[in-house]
């Protein structure tokens, strides 16, 4: 695998609607970084399952997943609940985790050349796909936060859905998440904490940008 020198890399991990995505788009945009959600690729094969119930197996996935664009995960149909809940489902399952890696390892490391480097969010971002990561951060909210902000963006998005399901789902994808036993989502110690609960999506931006210029701009 080709790796680019001295490219700026950012690993975020965080439990579903905390706020990370929003995060990690603004810091990628700021300082020039190519940027990958990393649930999204969960997502895909999760709709991969959904549509294609009777073709699902590795070779079918592996398949896809060759022909895999960015426009592919930009798909809005991805950012259902049902589609969510399944992605924490075959996410558990090491052959799908191992066959996505290599896309996210490739991304992280060989970005494009008109980029600076890379920002990747997910769940073993920090200690599995980037451990060398320049910034390493753990993005959290609590419980009833999260579901209140993932309530309102499905509304937004026309899925219509009750507060109390949302706050159901986004409780088994904590349990899922967080006691699996491949690839769980934890804070790794060298990760800082930073909890979005009380901050405003600019009060977030500026509170990591510190973190970040302190160490490169001097
Ligand atoms: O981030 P998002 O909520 O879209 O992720 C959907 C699901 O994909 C998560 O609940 C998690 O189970 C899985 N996932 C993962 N590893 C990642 C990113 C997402 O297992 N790096």
């Amino acid at each position: 695998m080709i790796k680019r020198k001295n490219i700026l890399k950012i690993a975020i991990d965080s439990p579903a609607a905390a706020g990370a995505g929003t995060i990690a788009k603004s810091i990628s945009i700021h300082y020039n970084l190519f940027y990958l959600d990393t649930g999204k690729i969960y997502r895909f094969i999760a709709y991969l399952k959904l549509k294609y119930p009777k073709k699902f197996n590795q070779k079918f996935i592996k398949s896809k997943i060759k022909l895999l664009s960015m426009r592919d995960l930009s798909d809005k149909r991805l950012l259902s609940d049902e589609v969510g809940i399944e992605a924490s489902i075959i996410s558990k399952v090491k052959g799908i985790r191992k066959l996505v890696h290599s896309f996210q390892i490739n991304f992280a490391y060989n970005p494009p050349r008109k980029y600076r480097g890379s920002c990747l969010d997910g769940r073993d971002i920090t200690y599995k796909i980037i451990p060398d990561a320049d910034f390493k951060f753990y993005i959290t909210a609590n419980l009833k936060t999260r579901a209140l902000r993932r309530y309102k963006e499905l509304n937004l998005l026309n899925k219509k859905i009750k507060y109390q399901e949302v706050l159901k789902s986004i409780k088994k994808r904590d349990k899922s998440d967080f006691n699996r036993k491949i690839s769980p989502l934890r804070k790794t110690k060298d990760s800082l904490l930073i909890n979005t609960t009380n901050l405003t999506k600019r009060a977030c931006f500026l509170k990591i940008k510190k973190i970040i210029d302190r160490k490169i701009i001097n």
